[in-house]
């Protein structure tokens, strides 16, 4: 799909690696003028030079450096009018009963933290000026029961703000829209990995499509919503999972007519 972000100014947290950094790759390709922000300076430098765009070194749980990274990147390039919050961690699967507070404080303060600070800081602007696009990004562990028990309400926080945000500003001229990725093999998925507690195979296996997602596709998905061509959308959580989501009811039918009968159960004694 062809999308123009011609003479706008696009900031991307989490823009070293990964999601972040093929969103960014995305709306270059479409023209914007784009900051990434990331707390690892060599390579968020790497990513920056390679795609044209700007870096900005920012903890995107530190508030206090969101407003300097806000003020700086306003003052050099303009108002931001498209904002995508990718930074994120996922935290290594544990029962519930092994939680650590600072597992727990450090998963929040990243996902859902740093993506409040992001939205109260560019999107205040956004609604002063009446013009602006923000996406987030969720999770589809967000909407499934799974072992990531930190992460995923972390990410359900994530939507409900996305959520509340676009109500809130929707008559100021402020969309807000989140992706929900499946899996999607990123370095922060290569190291989900290898905590061991799922392989690959397994996780393709999960989706209707029968394959992971690509980053490419995420970023598709989230160039599409900060656009103008998403001009009515706003509120909206879009899973980009290769059908994920939907294939718990599918996956142990393997499709229509191909699925092998189960076996009878055994008889019972005494009958
Ligand atoms: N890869 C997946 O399968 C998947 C699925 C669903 C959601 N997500 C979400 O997508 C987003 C990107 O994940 P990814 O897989 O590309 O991971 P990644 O680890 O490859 O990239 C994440 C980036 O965020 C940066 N980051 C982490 N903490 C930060 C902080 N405090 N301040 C600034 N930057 C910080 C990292 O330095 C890194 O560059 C995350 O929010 C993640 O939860 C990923």
């Amino acid at each position: 799909m062809e999308l123009d972000f011609q003479g706008r100014v696009a900031l991307v947290t989490g823009g070293a690696s990964g999601l972040g950094r093929a969103a960014a790759a995305r709306l270059v390709r479409d023209n914007a003028r784009v900051v990434l922000a990331d707390r690892d300076e060599p390579p968020l430098k790497a990513a920056a030079a390679e795609l044209s765009a700007m870096p900005i070194v920012l903890d995107v749980t530190d508030r206090a450096g969101w407003a300097r990274a806000v003020d700086r990147i306003e003052a050099e390039h303009g108002p931001i009018e498209v904002l995508v919050t990718a930074a994120g961690v996922l935290e290594p699967p544990r029962p519930p009963e092994r939680i650590t507070e600072q597992a727990w404080e450090k998963t929040f303060a990243v996902n859902l933290d740093g993506t409040r600070f992001g939205c109260q800081a560019v999107g205040t602007r956004m609604a002063e000026r009446g013009r602006g696009s923000i996406v987030t990004v969720g999770s589809i562990a967000a909407a499934e029961p799974g072992p990531l028990v930190i992460y995923g309400p972390a990410k359900a926080a994530v939507t409900a703000l996305t959520q509340a945000l676009a109500g809130a500003w929707g008559r100021r001229g402020v969309r807000v829209n989140a992706v929900a990725p499946g899996y999607v093999r990123t370095p922060g998925l290569e190291r989900g990995l290898s905590f061991g507690f799922v392989d690959e195979a397994k996780l393709a296996a999960s989706t209707a499509l029968g394959r992971l997602t690509t980053a490419d596709e995420v970023a598709d998905a989230i160039a599409f919503l900060a656009s103008d061509a998403a001009a009515a959308i706003t509120g909206i959580v879009l899973p980009v999972d290769a059908g994920h989501l939907l294939a718990g009811g599918w996956a142990p039918h393997g499709g229509f007519g191909e699925a092998t009968p189960p076996p009878a159960p055994p008889p019972r004694r005494g009958r």
